[in-house]
């Protein structure tokens, strides 16, 4: 008896969790404290601030939005077009993108060779969503 409530605790847990990650259990996983560490390595081009971009445009409110589309930035003709042709910032596409970005998206001006472990690129989605990249209610 016990034992089975448990267990419908956690499957309430994580269907809690899916509705918050956009249906994700695995992404839900990134330690947002470790994620800013990992997330030095985009301040060079990158801020969470609102409209200020540096090498590369703001990430405010990335998730849930068209790749390329941030006002005020010139993107590439590849990134953009990308966009065009449906890509959006879920975390997911975010997770795949970072671990080549140049892979991903061929021909785009980020010159950032990726995040090789997926614990890194977890870490960062999570620091990312949690300081201003969530989407915008
Ligand atoms: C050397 C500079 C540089 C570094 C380092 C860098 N980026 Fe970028 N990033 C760019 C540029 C430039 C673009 C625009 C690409 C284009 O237009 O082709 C971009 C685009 C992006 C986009 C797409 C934004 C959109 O609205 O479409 C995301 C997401 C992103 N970067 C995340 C990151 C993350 C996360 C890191 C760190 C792990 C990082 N970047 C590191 C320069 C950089």
């Amino acid at each position: 008896m016990v034992r089975l409530r448990v267990v419908a605790g956690v499957v309430g847990l994580s269907l809690a969790g899916g509705v918050l990650f956009t249906g994700s259990a695995a992404l839900a996983e990134g330690d947002p404290a470790k994620g800013q560490r990992v997330f030095r390595q985009c301040q060079a081009c990158h801020v969470m601030q609102e409209g200020m971009h540096r090498v590369g445009p703001s990430l405010h409110g990335v998730f849930g939005r068209q790749a390329g589309v941030v006002e005020g930035f010139r993107f590439s003709k590849p990134h953009a077009d990308a966009g065009t042709n449906g890509l959006v910032w879920t975390e997911e596409v975010m997770f795949d993108y970072l671990e080549n970005p140049r892979r991903y998206i061929p021909g785009n001006r980020m010159a950032f060779a990726g995040l090789r472990r997926p614990q890194d690129r977890l870490d960062v989605i999570a620091y990312i969503r949690e300081n201003g990249g969530a989407a915008a209610e």
